[in-house]
């Protein structure tokens, strides 16, 4: 963020990164996800003997209220027991996010969602144990991000903001990318590559942020197909570009694709990687008018002759089994698209997008890629 002519660039205390990096996770209360464990169950037994398993109550999607609730609960037990003990989210988005929260929740005795939504996370919470996540999908960039999303209990994604919220310590490890399956490589490694291109067109200028967001941008976009395809090289180049476009987000924030991934997952559970893989092309051909320049730049990086980027995108969307079009969502998404685009338009997000909302373009887009 720039204030007065200064710029301002958070992120954790340390990043480790590379094969082996999770071998320094210290010895803590672990919450990790089940698929995790079951892969890796002797590494995550040295970190904690008696970790505590995650999973939220919903398929898919961003941890809700109750879920963080009932963890907040499990934490402050573990904390009042070995105060001193950092905890370690190991996982993707839904598990890191959720333990976010539920730390200082459990480090704020009485706090609730109301008071977090219309105050933010208080001074008190600086209270809380050492903070450590390990990112085991390709896409969330959560684990070096000052955000946490969570659906509230009317269905509506709630993304809350606060250097609270950033880890101490980050890790990315590959090893945790190549057990994927290659259709949530695929999804949350577009995730990343929205995330990276979104930040490097956001208003706000951050020459760091913009920096790591079209470097990102270049190692996804190089990465996903051989990712895919099961090259682990590939996987861990999208590993790496995952963490620097979630700092580059962190601090130049998301834009209208998030903004209509948000209204529209909430509504119909879809994976939100894949939502934003099938949006993107038509938010970049939206925005392109304002923000050309960046997007042809973003597409000089990949050195490829002809061709543009939302054409690109397309592509990968297509090799990846994602698609290109929201057709499966039925009339039940026809009948709202004009509330969606209302929705999106409203969205904080739109106030550092290049492009200022136009509900009926927007709305004209999401037509047609609903056919
Ligand atoms: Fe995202």
């Amino acid at each position: 963020m720039k204030k007065n002519g200064i710029i301002t660039f958070h992120g954790p205390k340390f990043i480790f990164f590379g094969r082996g990096a999770s071998e320094r996770i210290p010895r803590g209360t672990a919450v990790v996800s089940p698929s995790v464990y079951a892969h890796f169950m002797e590494a995550i037994q040295n970190i904690d003997g008696n970790p505590v398993l995650f999973s939220r109550a919903a398929p898919t999607g961003e941890p809700g209220e109750d879920d963080v609730l009932k963890l907040a609960a499990i934490l402050k037990d573990r904390i009042s027991a070995a105060p001193k003990l950092p905890v370690a989210a190991i996982g993707g988005g839904s598990v890191i996010d959720a333990v976010k929260l539920a730390l200082c929740m459990a480090s704020c005795p009485g706090l609730t969602f109301e008071e977090i939504y219309s105050g933010g996370i208080p001074a008190e919470a600086f209270c809380r144990p050492s903070l450590i996540a390990a990112e085991t999908t390709a896409g969330t960039g959560t684990a070096v991000t000052a955000v946490a999303v969570v659906t509230k209990k009317d269905n509506v994604k709630r993304g809350i903001v606060s250097p609270l919220l950033i880890p101490d310590e980050a890790y990315y490890d590959p090893c945790f990318i190549d057990v994927l399956p290659k259709e949530v490589f695929a999804s949350s490694a577009m995730d990343a590559l929205t995330h990276a291109i979104e930040a490097y067109v956001s208003t706000i200028e951050n020459e760091p942020a913009d920096t790591m967001s079209l470097r990102a941008a270049e190692l996804l976009a190089k990465s996903v197909l051989d990712g895919y395809q099961g090259s682990s090289a590939a996987r861990a180049r999208a590993h790496c570009g995952n963490m620097m476009a979630g700092q580059a987000f962190s601090n130049a924030r998301l834009g209208l694709c998030h903004a209509l991934a948000h209204s529209i997952g909430a509504r119909f559970g879809l994976a939100h990687g894949r939502l934003n893989a099938i949006l993107l092309p038509a938010v970049i051909d939206y925005n392109y008018p304002s923000a050309g320049k960046k997007y042809d730049r973003i597409y000089a990086s990949l050195d490829l002759p002809g061709g543009s980027l939302p054409e690109y995108i397309r592509g990968l969307n297509s090799k990846t089994g994602i698609g290109n079009s929201l057709s499966f969502l039925g009339a039940a998404f026809k009948a709202i698209i004009d509330d969606i685009a209302a929705e999106a338009a409203a969205s904080s997000l739109m106030a550092v997008n290049p492009r200022p909302a136009d509900n009926a373009k927007i709305a004209e887009f999401l037509r047609k890629i609903s056919t």
